[in-house]
């Protein structure tokens, strides 16, 4: 479609996309009216509280609710035998519904871990329902339980990804590093604690529930009570994040629709900050034996990436280690695999960045390893192995600037300063230590669906069954739907967080953002090309054919005008006495190359680079993340502002996983993960967040979409422990390959003050 001068040049001056909106939804969270899932209250409503297991494994001996069922204001204890019936999903080889603990809440008596629920007690207030819960007696046949964070495969390991003859390559490397990378269990902990508010109707049940993916939840939680899905509504309009711990169902989501079910009242069930330790998954521990074979000159011969994951006793959740290793950097021989090890702890779950983010802390701290035997500069190792076609895959990129993130962040941080020698840096008294990593991700569309209504009030609705997670997609549909339309964003209304919209994509894996594109463009051009129909009934346009019309900044005008001289849709919409035109667009997952399902065309990845310097002082054994330098390619950024803020947000995250978070599983104490509070699992504060500069390298990736726009919600923490560790190297000579770092394995450092 040929487009005149003056459309082209209003276009460009009209450009939503690219800039620095604060949030739509911030002035809601900021004067405390956005209502998260825990904030709905309905008349009689009732409050569950579920009694955990205090052992890891073995199985219930009794269960005594005689005294608990007596308190004051207790509705019911439920069990195994009241609850009533929950149905298994076997897993579906199309994942089109995605349950990670497969097994139904109250099961059977069988303990597989420390926490699992046995009961829940229902009452009319919350500390009745949570004096009830802790009255329920219950006594244990125990057994030792497995929780032993040393891995041993269990099972020949899964072969993922392979090419040439790695194990030979890497028998006759002249340069070879060959070591073992340990990276702990991590609990989620986003602000808001899981929930769910349950209402039965007697045929259908609404669900407010804080979770990453309605449309998923919708149909399992459908499955899993034997309702038809039309008969499941789920609801989640805010999230206080998620981090992946909220994508999938858990055991109390049942528990508290059963629980409304059978006693035809509102049920509200809040997961404590205790029990997210325990049943709403966690990053699972990995082990990771990393053997890298190069040339004298520093070109990658043979790449070999073993891993294994704890997971529980009955799920295989499979951590994927490996899914970053092959396409990284350029290398002929290479063989990536994966293995699972059972333990008695709750099933793990995707964490920001599953998979890469744990597995590029072993493959980057290797390459900086490698670096040092090799003596050549680790910016400079990297750029010799640099990639410009997807080897794992033999297919180009769709677009791929990981040189330029490195060129341009050695250059901003300063890197050619950089002294290699151990501890030989020094600022205002403290030793320096310089360490970069590289980092990639995933950039995938999801299957969406999105309604545009443009009414003749002059606003816009549009709507999607997604969610926004917490980090700006409100924000973002408003920019993208704005741009479509030539409409300034402050007169769309963005409605989402309901499965009864239209099917949105999950808020998972860094893809709404790019899966909404094109279904918005799409909405739009078939919303304003009714208008454009209509506007050939209406003055001045009565008589032009539709062809002659154009929609642009809001206006329908002809093909000869400038929008300017158009009309408004919405004297259109009145003068045709119309409230409203509607356009549905669809797009779909045509890089879902994820699940390995289609085989794409192109190899899709975000890229980047952390450069990162830390500061330590011996004498009193003090570390601290100085700044942070972050260098993105993960194409066009819609919103710099909240994008700077996605990375920003990752980042600090990254300081957390790199010195501080894990889960302690303690056989001492039944293998509880003892440090289930926000106390005792430490993660990072703003205290511990340093300067931190954020390079977006801009580069639109227009086969994703039209706009070239990618998600960036876990590009932002891959890459930065290991450049935590490499840095903590040069500063103290001590290479730390199991996470967290801490002060103790740093004592023995020789470098002094
Ligand atoms: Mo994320 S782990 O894709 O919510």
């Amino acid at each position: 479609m040929p487009t005149s001068q003056s459309e082209t040049t209003e276009k460009q001056v009209f450009s939503v996309i690219g800039r620095s909106m604060p949030r739509v939804d911030g002035p809601l969270k900021v004067s405390g009216s956005a209502t998260y899932t825990s904030d709905h209250n309905f008349p009689g409503m009732l409050y569950a509280v579920p009694v955990a297991s205090t052992i890891a494994k073995g199985s219930i001996a009794a269960l005594d609710t005689s005294a608990a069922e007596k308190m004051p204001g207790v509705k019911a204890i439920f069990h195994r035998r009241n609850i009533g019936r929950f149905f298994r999903v076997a897993p579906n080889p199309d994942f089109s519904v995605v349950i990670d603990e497969r097994r139904p809440p109250l099961d059977d008596d069988i303990i597989r871990y420390y926490g699992q629920y046995v009961a829940v007690a229902v009452a009319e207030s919350s500390p009745e329902a949570q004096a009830a819960a802790d009255a329920v007696k219950v006594t244990y046949h125990e057994e030792t339980p497995d929780v032993e964070s040393k891995l041993t495969p269990q099972n020949e390991p899964t072969v993922g990804s392979t090419r040439g003859d790695a194990g030979a390559a890497f028998a006759t490397a002249p340069v070879k590093v060959d070591e073992t990378y340990v990276t702990p269990a991590e609990t989620h902990n986003p602000i808001e604690l899981h929930a769910t508010v349950a209402l039965w109707d007697g045929t259908s049940f609404t669900l407010y529930e804080s979770i990453q993916a309605i449309k998923n939840q919708q149909l399992a939680m459908s499955a899993m009570l034997g309702v038809p899905p039309e008969n499941v509504r789920v609801i989640s309009k805010f999230l206080g994040s998620g981090f992946g711990g909220k994508l999938w169902p858990w055991t109390h989501c049942l528990l508290a629709a059963a629980s409304a079910r059978n006693l035809s009242q509102p049920v509200k069930l809040v997961v404590s900050r205790k029990m997210m330790f325990q049943t709403v998954g966690h990053r699972p521990l990995t082990q990771q034996r990393i053997r890298l074979g190069a040339t004298a000159n520093g070109k990658l011969t043979s790449t070999q990436h073993d891993s294994l994951n704890h997971s529980s006793i009955q799920d295989d959740y499979d951590e994927g280690c490996g899914e970053a290793t092959p396409h990284l950097y350029r290398c002929p021989n290479l063989r990536v695999t994966g293995g699972v090890v059972h333990r008695n702890v709750g099933t793990p779950t995707a964490m920001r960045g599953p998979g890469a983010v744990p597995g590029l802390f072993a493959l980057e701290s290797a390459m900086d390893e490698l670096a040092i035997k090799l003596n050549i500069d680790p910016v400079e190792l990297r750029l010799r192995n640099d990639t410009q076609i997807d080897e794992a895959l033999n297919l180009p990129f769709t677009s791929r600037h990981f040189k330029e993130c490195l060129t341009v962040g050695a250059e901003k941080f300063g890197w050619h300063q950089r002294n290699p020698a151990v501890g030989s840096m020094r600022k205002d008294g403290l030793i320096l230590g310089w360490g970069v990593a590289g980092a990639t991700w995933i950039a995938n569309r999801l299957d969406c669906d999105a309604t545009i209504d443009l009414k003749a009030d002059g606003s816009v609705r549009v709507a999607c069954g997604t969610q926004d997670i917490g980090t700006g997609t409100y924000t973002m549909i408003a920019q993208i739907a704005g741009e479509a339309l030539g409409i300034d964003p402050d007169k769309i209304e963005v409605v989402l967080g309901d499965s009864a919209l239209p099917t949105g994509p999950l808020s998972g894996g860094s893809m709404v953002t790019a899966s909404l594109v094109p279904a918005l463009l799409e909405a739009a051009k078939k919303a304003t090309q009714k208008l454009q129909f209509m506007a050939t009934t209406a003055t001045p346009f009565s008589g032009q054919s539709a062809d002659n019309l154009v929609f642009s900044n809001g206006r329908i005008h002809r093909k000869d005008q400038s929008a300017a001289d158009g009309v408004p849709y919405d004297q259109i919409l009145k003068s045709a006495n119309i409230n409203s035109v509607s356009g549905t667009g669809r797009s779909q997952g045509d890089f879902t190359d994820l699940l390995g399902l289609t085989k794409p065309k192109l190899s899709s990845h975000s890229y980047g680079v952390q450069f990162i310097e830390v500061t330590w002082q011996p004498e009193i054994a003090r570390l601290r993340v100085s700044r942070v330098l972050t260098v993105i390619d993960a194409g066009r950024i819609i919103n710099p502002r909240t994008g700077r803020n996605q990375i920003e947000g990752a980042v600090v995250m990254g300081i957390g996983m790199a010195l501080f978070e894990y889960t302690f599983y303690d056989d001492q104490h039944h293998g509880a993960p003892i440090n289930s509070n926000l106390a005792d699992y430490v993660v990072s504060t703003n205290a511990d967040a340093p300067n931190i500069d954020v390079v977006f390298l801009d580069y639109p990736d227009t086969h994703l979409n039209a706009y070239g726009a990618r998600g960036i919600g876990e590009i932002g923490l891959a890459g930065v422990a290991p450049a935590i560790a490499a840095a903590v190297y040069h500063a103290t000579g001590i290479r730390v390959r199991e996470l967290p770092i801490r002060i103790e394995d740093l004592i023995g450092s020789t470098v002094r003050a």
